[in-house]
């Protein structure tokens, strides 16, 4: 964000993780509210996450991603995949001229991972719209505050916290799987650049299932095998979720970038994969805004 937006718009702290000499590998945002008279003080603080040492490591084979790799967030991308990465970065970044990138999509589709990704290799930082909203309401999980305030409260707390990060610039934003149903947080999420990770949903079932649903309130009612219950249950939010996530400025679909990699499933796919296709949308957007929908 430059100066004078953030002074008019009293942002105490912004992350630049360009002030940190060589780039980082990304950087995760705080968003700290401080209501003094008057004034609504909205400020970013940076948390350095730990250098991701993988960042050059050389992969011999992508047979060993496994369905749940975007959810445990591990990462190795071969080096060629980085330097397509890089070079697609520098391509899109003019273009951004410091837009937020907010990712949309259902749970379990690689929002965080393909996110922190972007972040890292467009120098913006990196923020959860989830655990903005823990934070704001104490460090609690999101599991507890369905549990213990209601999905109401959660919605309205996650309308708050988009609002304050619609004010703010240079960030990869992964946000909740049911923000897009509210029009009012796409006045918000349209102040940047959305993009739809568009994830089938047996392959967000499989990842679901092997990391569980205890954090994720909305999963937990079925009976049945996980597959089985994150299936029907996801399959049933998708219904009532696809035309919102459509909103979106640009498309990804892993199916699509699989077919154009010629892998077997999407599950062969590396979060690199997707972020490359992901600023590769952004770009086919911004080359064209106004001529519609940036579509993989
Ligand atoms: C939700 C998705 C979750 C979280 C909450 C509700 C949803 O975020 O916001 O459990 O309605 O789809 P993730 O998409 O990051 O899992």
């Amino acid at each position: 964000m430059d100066v004078k937006a953030a002074q008019r718009l009293q942002l105490s702290a912004v992350v630049q993780p360009e002030r940190f000499g060589r780039r980082p590998p990304f950087s995760t945002c705080r968003l700290g509210v401080s209501r003094e008279p008057q004034s609504l003080r909205v400020f970013v603080s940076p948390m350095m996450m730990r250098r991701r040492t993988t960042a050059l490591e050389v992969s011999s084979s992508y047979d060993n991603i496994s369905a749940s790799i975007l959810e445990s967030g591990s990462v190795h991308a071969p080096l060629d995949e980085e330097l397509i990465l890089k070079n697609r970065s520098q391509e899109t970044q003019p273009y951004l001229n410091g837009r937020c990138i907010y990712l949309v999509g259902m749970m379990g589709s690689g929002k965080t991972t393909v996110g922190k990704i972007m972040s890292q290799v467009l120098g913006y930082s990196f923020c959860d719209s989830d655990a903005l909203v823990e934070e704001e309401v104490g460090g609690n999980s999101v599991a507890d505050i369905f549990e213990q305030h209601g999905e109401t409260f959660f919605r309205n707390k996650e309308t708050e916290v988009l609002h304050k990060l619609s004010l703010l610039h240079r960030l990869v934003i992964s946000t909740g799987g049911g923000a897009v149903m509210r029009p009012i947080n796409w006045k918000y999420m349209h102040k940047g650049v959305s993009v739809w990770l568009d994830v089938p949903v047996e392959a967000l079932a499989q990842r679901i299932a092997a990391v569980g649903t205890n954090s994720r309130p909305l999963l937990n009612y079925e009976a049945g095998d996980p597959y089985t219950r994150a299936f029907m249950r996801l399959s049933a939010i998708f219904e009532e979720r696809g035309e919102a996530y459509a909103n979106a400025n640009a498309r990804v679909s892993l199916k699509k970038i699989a077919i154009k990699l010629s892998k077997r499933d999407v599950s062969e796919l590396s979060p690199t994969d997707i972020a490359i296709e992901a600023l590769e949308q952004i770009d086919n957007f911004l080359k064209g805004e106004g001529g519609g929908y940036a579509e993989c």
